[in-house]
C-alpha cells in the first residue's frame, strides 16, 4: 500500500513539475518576445543619412525628454580650454652662480697655464695646442667642439677683462631663462623661479628657446655690448656660450598637468536640453548644425537601449517577474488560472497588447514625418480595454486584476517615457473588465463599450489635466485625444465580439458569449427538441430557470448553470417516447420491455447527448454538464421494477455511468432535474410541502455521494434549498393563470444574465 501511494505520489510530483517546466518555457518564449518590443525601431531608421546644410525630409519630434551631455562640444570645449592653459616652466636660479663659479675658476687656472706656455710661442705646436685644449674643455665642461674659441681666448691670454665680458653674457643668457628644447610658440606661460617660488605669467618671448635662438642671442649681444676683440671673434664666442651654458630652464610637466585639470575641473559640460514633443527638426528645413547636434543626443540616447548588455538585462528581468508573478499568484488567489493552457491565453494577451502599442508608437512617427501631429498621441488610441475584457471574460475577475496589474508594469518597464500612459492603460484595462462582468444581454455588451469609451474620455480628460505643459499639447490634439480614446474603448468591445470566437476555437474555451449564443431558443437544436420531445424541452426550459436562480444564490455562473439545463437531456431526442415527460397519458413503451432493456434506453440518453452536443459544437462545458448531470445516480423505479421480478438483481446495472458533477454548475443541473420530477407528481404544491420535498431530494442525492467530487458546501445547499423552493412556488402559483409553459420566449425578453 505503501509502495502504491508513493509511486503516486512521485508521479504526481513529476506532473506538477513537467507543467512548472512548460510554464517556464511559456515565460522564456514571452520574456525573449517582449524583449523584442522594447527597441525603439523608428529612432533606427529615422536618423538615417541627415548631414548638415542639406534639407530636412520629415519632421522629427522628441517622444521624451533629453537632458544630455553634449560630449563631443565637451570635448571641443574642453581641447580649447587646454590651449589657454598655461604652461609651467620653471628657472633654476642657482645655476647662474655654478656656471659663473666654473667659469672663474677655468679662466684662472689657463690664465696660469698660457704664462707658461705663451700663446705666440706655443700655438703653432700641435702638442700644446692639444693639451691646453684638453684641459679649457674639462674645466669649462664643454661638451662640443670650442677650439676656435679656446685659441681666441688663449690669443688674449684668459684675460680678465675678456673673462668678465664672457660672464656678463653668460648672465643676460641665463637671467633670461634657456630651454634646451624648444617650447611651443603662442603658448601662455608661467615661469616660476626656483627655488624662490615667484612666478610670472608671460609668453615664449620671455625665455631663450633652444640652442639657434641662444646664438642669435649672443651674436647680438657681441653686436651691441662686446669690445672690439669679441667683435672680431664674434662666431667662436658665440659657439663657445652656445656649447657652455647649460640651460637652466625646464618644463615642468607634473605641475602643468595639475593645474590644467583645475582649469578643466572648473568647466561644467554642455548640457542639451530637448523637450518632449518638441520638433526638432522641421521638414523642408535647412539643417543646422544646432539642430544636428541634437538630432545627434537623441540617437544616442536611443541607441543606448539597444546595447546587448541592456537587452539581455530586460530579458531576465521579464523571465524573473513573469515567474514571481506566476508563483505568487498560484500560491496566493485560489481563483488564479494557472494552467499551461490559460498562462498562454493570458502572456499572448499582454504580448499583443505590449506589440501593439510599438506598433502605434511607430505609426504615430510615421503620420508626424509629414504632418504637424503629435506622435505620441497615437498610443493612447489602442483599445487597451479589450485586454482586461478578454481576460476577464474568459477567465475571472482575479485572474484578469492579476494580469492587467503585471501588463501595466511591463508597458512602464518598455515604455518608461509615456508615464501618463501607464495610468491610461492601468485605468482602461480595469474599468474594462469591470464593466464586462455585469453583461446581461448582447445589448450590454455594446453597452459595455460605451461606457469603457465614456470611462476612457474622463481619464483622459484627466490625465489632460496633470500635464503640465501646455504648450505641447495643442487644443486640437486634446479634442482629437479625447474623441479618440472614446471610440477606443467602444472598439474595445466591439473588437471582444470579433475575436472571441477565434480564441475560444484555438483554446477551446466557452465564454459567456457563445453561452448567450447557445441561451437562443432559437437554436435549430432546441427546435429539434421542442419538436421531437416538446416534453423534455419544457423540462429542460424549467430546470433551466431552476439551476439559474440557484446559481445566481450561490455565486456560480448563471448562464451557464441555464444553458447546460436547456442541453442536458437533448440525447432523449433519439427516442423521446420512452422517457415520461414526453409520453401520452395511459400509454408506456416500458410495458414492452425487461427493466434491463429500459435502463439500457434511459442510460442510453447520456451518451446520445455527448454525441448530437459534440456534433453541434457545444462547448466543453456543455458536455461535461450532460455527462455528469446524472451522476452515478440509481434509477429506482426501473431498479424497483427488476428486484420484483428477481430479487437478486444487481443494484450496479441501473446506476448511471457518471462522472459526478466536477462543477457547482452542473450540481444544481443535478438537483433541479430531480426536484423536478418529483413536483411533477406532487398534488399539493403548499410552500411547506415544495420546501420539505425539495430539503429531502438533495439530502439522498448528498448521501448518495452524487456531490462529493464539486465544491458544494453545506451553506451552498441551504440556499439552493432556499432557492429553488422560491423559484417553484412562483411557478405553481404561476399555473392557475398559465398551465402550460409553451416557450421560453420570456425568458429571453425578461432580461438575463450572460
Ligand atoms: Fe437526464
Ligand atoms: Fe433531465
Amino acid at each position: 500500500m505503501k509502495k502504491v501511494l508513493d509511486k503516486n505520489f512521485w508521479f504526481k510530483y513529476k506532473e506538477v513539475k513537467t507543467e512548472r517546466f512548460e510554464i517556464f518555457s511559456i515565460f522564456l518564449v514571452f520574456s525573449l518576445l517582449l524583449t523584442l518590443t522594447a527597441i525603439p525601431y523608428d529612432v533606427l531608421f529615422v536618423f538615417k543619412g541627415l548631414r548638415v546644410g542639406e534639407k530636412i525630409g520629415k519632421n522629427i519630434t522628441a517622444q521624451r525628454d533629453y537632458y544630455a551631455i553634449d560630449m563631443e562640444a565637451f570635448e571641443k570645449r574642453k581641447a580649447r580650454v587646454l590651449r589657454g592653459a598655461p604652461l609651467v616652466i620653471d628657472l633654476d636660479s642657482e645655476s647662474l652662480n655654478k656656471e659663473l663659479e666654473k667659469l672663474s675658476e677655468g679662466f684662472e687656472k689657463l690664465r696660469k697655464w698660457s704664462q707658461s706656455f705663451d700663446y705666440t710661442r706655443f700655438a703653432v705646436n700641435p702638442e700644446k695646442s692639444a693639451e691646453g685644449y684638453e684641459i679649457f674643455s674639462k674645466l669649462l665642461d664643454i661638451k662640443g667642439n670650442v677650439f676656435d674659441a679656446f685659441l681666441t681666448f688663449w690669443a688674449a691670454g684668459f684675460s680678465p677683462s675678456v673673462k668678465s665680458e664672457i660672464e656678463e653674457m653668460v648672465i643676460s643668457v641665463l637671467e633670461k631663462g634657456y630651454i634646451g628644447t624648444g617650447v611651443e610658440r603662442d603658448r601662455k606661460i608661467v615661469k616660476r623661479t626656483i627655488p624662490e617660488y615667484t612666478e610670472i605669467y608671460t609668453d615664449e618671448t620671455a625665455f631663450i628657446n633652444g640652442k639657434d635662438e641662444l646664438k642669435i642671442f649672443v651674436s647680438a649681444l657681441v653686436d651691441k655690448k662686446g669690445s672690439d676683440f669679441l667683435k672680431k671673434n664674434t662666431k667662436s664666442i658665440v659657439n663657445f656660450i652656445a656649447n657652455f651654458v647649460e640651460p637652466n630652464c625646464k618644463v615642468n610637466v607634473a605641475e602643468t598637468d595639475k593645474r590644467q585639470h583645475e582649469i578643466l575641473s572648473r568647466i561644467a559640460p554642455n548640457y542639451i536640453v530637448i523637450k518632449k514633443g518638441e520638433i526638432v527638426a522641421r521638414k523642408g528645413e535647412i539643417l543646422q548644425q544646432t539642430v544636428a547636434d541634437k538630432l545627434r543626443i537623441i540617437k544616442e540616447e536611443e541607441l543606448k537601449k539597444i546595447s546587448p548588455l541592456r537587452l539581455v538585462t530586460l530579458f531576465i528581468v521579464f523571465v524573473s517577474l513573469s515567474w514571481i508573478f506566476y508563483m505568487v499568484a498560484s500560491a496566493s488567489v485560489k481563483k488564479f488560472a494557472n494552467d499551461k493552457k490559460s498562462i498562454t491565453l493570458i502572456v499572448m494577451t499582454i504580448l499583443f497588447s505590449l506589440i501593439f502599442v510599438r506598433l502605434f508608437m511607430l505609426t504615430g512617427t510615421y503620420i508626424s514625418f509629414d504632418y504637424n501631429f503629435y506622435p505620441l498621441i497615437m498610443v493612447f488610441f489602442f483599445p487597451y480595454a479589450l485586454s482586461g475584457m478578454i481576460l476577464r471574460l474568459f477567465f475571472n475577475t482575479e485572474t484578469a486584476i492579476i494580469s492587467v496589474f503585471f501588463m501595466t508594469i511591463l508597458m512602464g518597464i518598455n515604455f518608461p517615457e509615456h508615464y501618463y500612459l501607464l495610468i491610461f492603460v492601468f485605468s482602461s484595462a480595469f474599468l474594462g473588465l469591470h464593466f464586462i462582468s455585469y453583461l446581461y444581454t448582447r445589448g450590454d455588451l455594446i453597452k459595455s463599450g460605451g461606457k469603457t469609451g465614456l470611462a476612457n474620455a474622463v481619464i483622459m480628460l484627466i490625465i489632460l489635466a496633470l500635464v503640465t505643459d501646455k504648450e505641447t499639447i495643442s487644443m486640437s490634439d486634446r479634442i482629437f485625444l479625447v474623441t479618440g480614446v472614446f471610440f477606443s474603448g467602444f472598439l474595445s468591445s466591439v473588437l471582444l465580439i470579433v475575436l472571441t470566437p477565434f480564441i475560444e476555437y484555438v483554446f477551446k474555451y466557452t465564454t459567456n458569449i457563445t453561452l448567450f449564443e447557445l441561451s437562443n431558443l432559437d437554436n435549430p437544436l432546441l427546435k429539434e427538441l421542442l419538436l421531437k420531445a416538446p416534453g423534455t424541452y419544457n423540462h429542460s426550459i424549467l430546470i433551466g430557470t431552476l439551476a439559474e436562480a440557484a446559481a445566481r444564490a450561490i455565486k456560480v455562473n448563471p448562464l451557464l448553470a441555464r444553458v447546460s439545463a436547456y442541453y442536458h437531456d437533448i440525447g432523449k431526442i433519439k427516442k423521446p417516447e420512452f422517457f415520461i415527460e414526453n409520453q401520452m397519458e395511459g400509454y408506456n413503451k416500458h410495458e414492452e420491455l425487461t427493466p434491463y432493456m429500459s435502463v439500457l434506453v434511459v442510460l442510453s440518453h447520456v451518451k446520445d447527448g455527448i454525441e448530437l452536443a459534440k456534433q453541434h459544437k457545444l462547448g466543453q462545458p456543455i458536455i461535461d454538464a450532460i455527462a455528469q448531470h446524472h451522476g452515478t445516480r440509481l434509477v429506482t423505479y426501473f431498479y424497483a421494477k427488476a428486484l420484483k421480478l428477481d430479487p437478486s438483481a444487481k443494484e450496479e446495472n441501473f446506476r448511471y455511468l457518471g462522472p459526478k458533477p466536477k462543477t457547482r454548475e452542473v450540481a444544481l443541473i443535478m438537483m433541479a432535474d430531480a426536484v423536478e420530477a418529483a413536483c411533477r407528481v406532487l398534488d399539493d404544491p403548499s410552500p411547506s410541502r415544495i420546501k420539505n420535498l425539495v430539503k429531502k431530494i438533495i439530502q439522498d442525492i448528498f448521501l448518495d455521494g452524487q456531490l462529493d467530487e464539486c465544491e458544494l458546501t453545506l451553506k451552498d445547499l441551504n440556499l439552493v434549498v432556499e432557492s429553488f423552493t422560491r423559484t417553484l412556488l412562483g411557478i405553481y402559483h404561476h399555473r392557475v393563470d398559465y398551465p402550460e409553459i409553451k416557450s421560453g420566449k420570456e425568458n429571453v425578453n425578461n432580461k438575463k444574465p450572460l
